[in-house]
């Protein structure tokens, strides 16, 4: 379950050439069980038939003030029942009306009478958008508090390439989902870690584990969404960093460890997510290994890791609060009980790994939480996104006043 579960989003379309990603949208904003409501210009419906969002949305579009009545004031009651509004895409023309006040037709005007968040995407030819005219109002518009998603840099429908072109629907959706997430962390730092790590025997072989990295990017992604500044420092998984994160991209133990110890005095909350390998090759080999016809096999001696974990406890300063987590095949009450004490931390994380619904490489997970006062709690079976925040809900009810 998401923010956006059970609420009301408005999304305004106006006449540009990525009209037909608002489509998607819609799609994605239903799917995560938000009710739409569409309002379109004039030129939109030069770009995308009103029939598909209405279908989509399962609700009347509002394009004109005057015929979509149906004896209510249509335009104020969308725009009084939504929990947040976007316009996508806004063209140069809507982001002058907005931004000075206009209500012409039924799109600005609906605007108008929104009072919730706003979130504004605008899309158009490069040098439209970097026309001072345009600049100078999507800054009005933020002076005004509307949230603005900054176009993405690409090739245009008019062959310029440059910033101008529509984020893809379902940064948009994550951007509205972020909007709707209460701030609770505003004002915190927190680092960070997630994935394996990856220590290489020579250039084409590596010792790592199965970590995917999914729950380390969705303690990072959950985190930015509750108004924290957030540096992710990852191991190589094949996920997208998420939005508005600083990330870090890291390979080995040692490459981690570095970047886990320089970022670490500028944090108020340090969460461990990674599954660091505990062991790496004694030596790299520069050049590829070759297979001998005259051996059976090869004798690989591993030494261990630092411990990045235990390290950031030696250090770790009264004000700052520090996470772990602990992935175990048995003994999990005792051996996350162990850790905390041995590496100094406040909180741990632990579930069993091995399970088809819980760990490395699962969309899911069920935890149990152990904090340095030897209370603990549990969270049942979810998905990954919803135990982040519950965990970060963990951390919260944990920080004492002005820590
Ligand atoms: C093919 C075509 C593509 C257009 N694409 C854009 C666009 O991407 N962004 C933009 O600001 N205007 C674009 N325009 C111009 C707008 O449609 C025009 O400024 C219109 O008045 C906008 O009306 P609206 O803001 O009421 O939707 C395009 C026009 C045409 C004919």
């Amino acid at each position: 379950m998401t923010v956006l579960e059970g609420k009301q989003v408005l999304l305004g379309v106006t006449g540009g050439i990525a009209a037909y990603k608002a489509v998607e949208l819609v799609r994605l904003l239903k799917k995560a069980g938000a009710g739409v409501d569409v309002a379109m210009t004039g030129a939109a419906l030069r770009f995308v038939g009103k029939t598909t969002f209405e279908v989509l949305s399962e609700n009347p579009v509002i394009t004109n003030l005057w015929e979509d009545s149906h004896g209510s004031v249509a335009h104020i009651d969308v725009a009084a029942r939504c929990n947040a509004a976007v316009i996508a895409p806004a063209t140069a023309n809507c982001v002058a009306k907005l931004a000075h006040g206009l209500a012409d037709d039924a799109l600005t005007t609906t605007f108008l009478a929104v009072t919730a968040p706003i979130l504004i995407c605008p899309a158009m030819n490069t040098h439209m958008y970097e026309n001072i005219r345009v600049q100078r109002n999507l800054d009005l518009l933020e002076k005004d508090g509307v949230h603005i998603l900054d176009p993405d840099f690409g090739t245009l429908a008019c062959k310029t390439v440059g910033p101008g072109r529509l984020p893809d629907p379902w940064l948009i959706a994550d951007r509205i989902e972020q909007m709707l997430t209460f701030k609770d962390l505003a004002g915190k730092n927190v680092l960070v870690s997630a994935g394996p790590t990856l220590e290489p025997i020579d250039p084409v072989r590596f010792v790592s584990n199965h970590s995917s990295g999914k729950m380390g990017y969705a303690v990072a992604r959950a985190a930015e969404m509750r108004g924290a500044a957030v540096t992710l420092v990852t191991g190589p998984v094949s996920l997208s960093p998420p939005v508005g994160v600083d990330t870090v991209f890291v390979q080995t133990c040692h490459d981690m460890a570095e970047a886990m110890l320089t970022r670490m005095d500028g944090a108020d909350i340090i969460i461990q997510v990674a599954a660091v390998a505990d062991f790496r090759p004694d030596q790299q080999e520069n050049l590829k290994i070759k297979k001998r016809s005259d051996q059976d096999g090869m004798t690989l001696t591993l030494v261990q890791n630092p411990d990045i974990l235990r390290a950031m406890g030696e250090r770790k300063r009264p004000d700052q609060f520090l996470v772990g987590f602990a992935a175990e095949t048995h003994d999990l009450a005792a051996n996350a009980v162990k850790k905390i004490e041995k590496k100094n931390l406040d909180m741990i994380a632990a579930n069993l790994v091995g399970g088809k619904d819980t760990g490395f490489q699962a969309d899911t997970n069920e935890m149990t939480i152990f904090f340095k006062d030897g209370s603990h709690t549990g969270i049942p079976l979810m998905d990954k996104p919803a135990v982040a925040h519950k965990i970060l809900d963990a951390v919260l009810g944990r920080l004492e006043p002005g820590r």
